[in-house]
């Protein structure tokens, strides 16, 4: 994409899958490193990241936007350096957040979804026209009117999802969604997701999720633990949880130096 427009292209015709690349990437904090010279490279549509927790998942999905800089590497997608060209970052990745209500600014679902565009360059009239046709493809024409406030939590998350889609990203990340919905709302968001013709970067607990996924990577302090296919690496991961929790010591399990075998010495 160039000239900060948006091209006019229809949502189910979103082009070739993005490619990612971590490059021998480090991510410290004063001292102390949270990524450790990762490197890995995908082109698959849906890539799911499991993890206990602190074990960098986050850090690696702010580092997928270009939000925070390596201390080491380079990481890349579709042959641009993200932390270098904030530019391209913002075109190529739409990142949809935890709490919609920590993404969503404006009062309508209309001026929500138009605002990301007119920040691209649109002009004020071709970005509503752009946020009514996203909701026609949403099958959600009647919410343009709509006051944000009226909106249950789930059907905010689903206006997220389509202001993130107006500005036809290559990769959508997503770190722990949907975390507030009831069940039923949580299945029927990710069914969208699935619909969506993006490659998609999630990170979740739910396992459930990332069955159908082309690919799981595993992260463990800092390092991949396991890089593959959903059903190998997730049985793997299910497997480590188990051990963990059947250990009857009740020690903070985002720290265990002595609980897993894969020691990485910091
Ligand atoms: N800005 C920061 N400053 C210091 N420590 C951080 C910072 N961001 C993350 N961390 C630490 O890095 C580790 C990984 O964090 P995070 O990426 O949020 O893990 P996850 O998402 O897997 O739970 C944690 O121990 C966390 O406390
Ligand atoms: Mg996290």
């Amino acid at each position: 994409m160039s000239g900060g427009r948006v091209p006019d292209r229809k949502a189910s015709t979103v082009p070739d899958s993005a490619c990612v690349e971590f490059e021998n990437v480090s991510y410290g904090k004063d001292g102390t490193p949270i990524i450790d010279r990762i490197s890995f490279q995908f082109r698959e549509r849906r890539v799911g990241i499991v993890g206990l927790n602190g074990s960098g998942k986050t850090t690696l999905a702010r580092l997928v936007c270009g939000l925070i800089k390596p201390t080491g590497g380079r990481v890349v997608i579709n042959g641009s350096n993200v932390t270098e060209d904030r530019r391209s970052a913002l075109e190529l990745v739409g990142m949809v957040f935890q709490n919609p209500d920590h993404q969503i600014i404006f009062p309508t679902v209309q001026e929500e979804i138009a605002f990301g565009l007119t920040q691209k360059g649109l002009r004020q009239s071709e970005a509503n026209g752009r946020a009514l046709e996203i909701l026609d493809e949403f099958g959600r024409a009647d919410w343009a009117e709509r006051a944000i406030q009226t909106l249950s939590q789930g059907q905010r998350h689903l206006v997220c999802i389509m202001a993130v889609m107006a500005m036809r990203p290559s990769l959508l990340v997503l770190d722990e969604p949907f975390s507030g919905p009831d069940m039923p709302t949580v299945r029927q968001l990710h069914r969208q997701l699935d619909r969506l013709e993006v490659s998609q970067l999630l990170i979740t607990h739910d396992l459930q999720y990332l069955e159908a996924f082309e690919r799981v990577i595993w992260i463990d302090r800092g390092h991949i633990r396991k890089d593959g296919p959903a059903g190998s690496v997730l049985d793997e991961f299910s497997a480590e949880i188990d051990r963990l929790s059947d250990l009857d010591a009740f020690t903070d399990l985002t720290n265990q130096d002595t609980l897993s075998p894969h020691s990485t010495g910091d």
